[in-house]
């Protein structure tokens, strides 16, 4: 027996009855992403290993299980699918001297791979639609990504199922400070730490308070928090951060104080958007600062700022909050029988497609009846019906399959116009 061959665990196909709806909010993040000014860019989906060890940090999650990381066997390299978007980013930048003439601001979209345990709103490959501002070192790019992203929820109708939480890392030397207590304070509670804690206690402690161990949760919620170490002007560029949202209408966001990344390169400005509708995969949306990066990666030091939203779980949520109104469907589905009618068909449908509208042609043969129930199958709004006795008579038959309107025998232009118009203007 031959083995069935399936998609990867985790990895998942978007299927037609789907892809419209992917579309769609796709088109509408790229046309808000455009409205700010952002432009394009596209990296390669493999990237050397090195690029995201150094980047996202070797004591996160991601780096230490969850890359997929391969050597390639004809000149020994070591590969990594990206896990995500920031680092590549900056890698091209620096690589084609982006910011030669001053900052820039930048969007990508893709697949992203992660070696998760896949549940729902978590996948092995994920897709997201991510942006960063580099070179500009205000609270002001950081007020006008969030600004966008509220505009986004905004144009999907999901702006009162989504809430933004956002806090700050301040500078290194405060975290340095801040590590320090840390160290102190969970050291003092080892029998409630877990391995994983007890390993990342001297490596990456602001990680421990992301823990998810029962046990550990009560010492969590008492631990020192950064605040009472946070260096002034961070304090002073978050107080600003928040006045310019207020400003803007962003009135209910939570300062939550205990809001840590699971990437290493934040410093100051960290945001989330969450959802209490997708269980425990809420978060859509996330970023912040990383103004060390660029230089950590070999640059000449350029401050930077963005974040990523998870498109399988927007998509999610649109389906919990039944906010997609998107219809599969094409403009006409055209068919035929006999030889004389294909060829009319064969014309009638460039014609149409010339005009812009949209066309499935039939194939396959069949009679008109298995040719129209599939007409009726495909979504389309119309069916343009050509037989010989249409050819003969340059007429076609226009048959509104959705809602209401008469059959009609008419010419392909007038066709056209009522397909166009939306609808049949009845016989002629
Ligand atoms: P992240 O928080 O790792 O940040 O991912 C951003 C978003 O991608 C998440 O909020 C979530 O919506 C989605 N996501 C992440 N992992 C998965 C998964 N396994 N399955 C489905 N969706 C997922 C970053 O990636 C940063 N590069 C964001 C950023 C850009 N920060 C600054 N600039």
């Amino acid at each position: 027996m031959i083995a069935k061959i399936q998609a990867i665990r985790g990895m998942n196909d978007l299927l037609p009855v789907d892809s419209p709806v992917w579309a769609s909010l796709e088109a509408k993040i790229r046309a808000v992403f455009g409205q700010y000014g952002y432009q394009e860019i596209r990296f390669p989906i493999v990237e050397t290993t090195g690029l995201f060890v150094r980047s996202l940090g070797e004591v996160t999650d991601i780096v230490e299980k969850e890359m997929y990381t391969f050597v390639d066997n004809l000149n020994g390299e070591s590969l990594t699918l990206r896990p995500e978007g920031t680092a590549s980013t900056i890698r091209a930048v620096l690589e084609h001297n982006l910011l030669y003439d001053g900052p820039k601001r930048l969007w990508y979209a893709g697949p992203m791979f992660r070696h998760e345990k896949p549940q729902r709103g978590r996948y092995r490959q994920f897709h997201q639609f991510g942006l960063e501002a580099l070179g500009f070192p205000g609270p002001d790019v950081e007020a006008e990504q969030i600004i966008l992203t509220a505009r986004l929820w905004r144009m999907l109708g999901l702006q009162n199922d989504v809430a933004l939480q956002i806090n700050t890392l301040g500078n290194s030397e405060a975290r340095a400070r801040y590590r320090g207590v840390l160290i102190e304070y969970f050291s003092a509670h080892q029998d409630a730490l877990g391995e994983d804690e007890k390993r990342r206690l001297h490596t990456n402690p602001l990680r421990i308070l992301d823990s998810k161990n029962p046990a550990l949760q009560r010492v969590i919620l008492v631990a020192p928090i950064f605040r009472d170490y946070i260096d002034q002007e961070s304090m002073e560029h978050f107080n600003q951060l928040k006045a310019l949202l207020k400003a803007a209408g962003i009135k209910d966001f939570v300062d939550n104080p205990r809001l840590v990344r699971g990437l290493d390169y934040y410093n100051r400005t960290v945001f989330e958007w969450v959802t209490n509708k997708l269980g425990s995969q809420g978060t859509i949306c996330a970023g912040g600062r990383y103004d060390g990066l660029i230089e950590q990666l070999g640059g000449k030091p350029a401050p930077g700022c963005g974040f990523a939203m998870g498109v399988e779980r927007l998509i999610e949520l649109m389906k919990e909050c039944e906010v997609q109104n998107v219809m599969p469907s094409v403009d006409a589905y055209i068919v035929h029988q006999g030889d004389g009618a294909m060829h009319a068909a064969f014309n009638a449908a460039e014609t149409a497609r010339d005009a812009g509208l949209d066309i499935v042609l039939h194939a396959g043969g069949g009679n008109f009846k298995s040719q129209l129930k599939r007409a009726d199958a495909s979504a389309a709004r119309f069916a343009i019906i050509v037989g010989e006795d249409e050819v003969q008579s340059g007429k076609l038959s226009l048959k509104p399959l959705r809602g209401q309107g008469e059959q009609a025998t008419i010419d392909l232009k007038q066709a056209i116009e009522s397909i166009k118009q939306g609808r049949t203007h009845g016989s002629l």
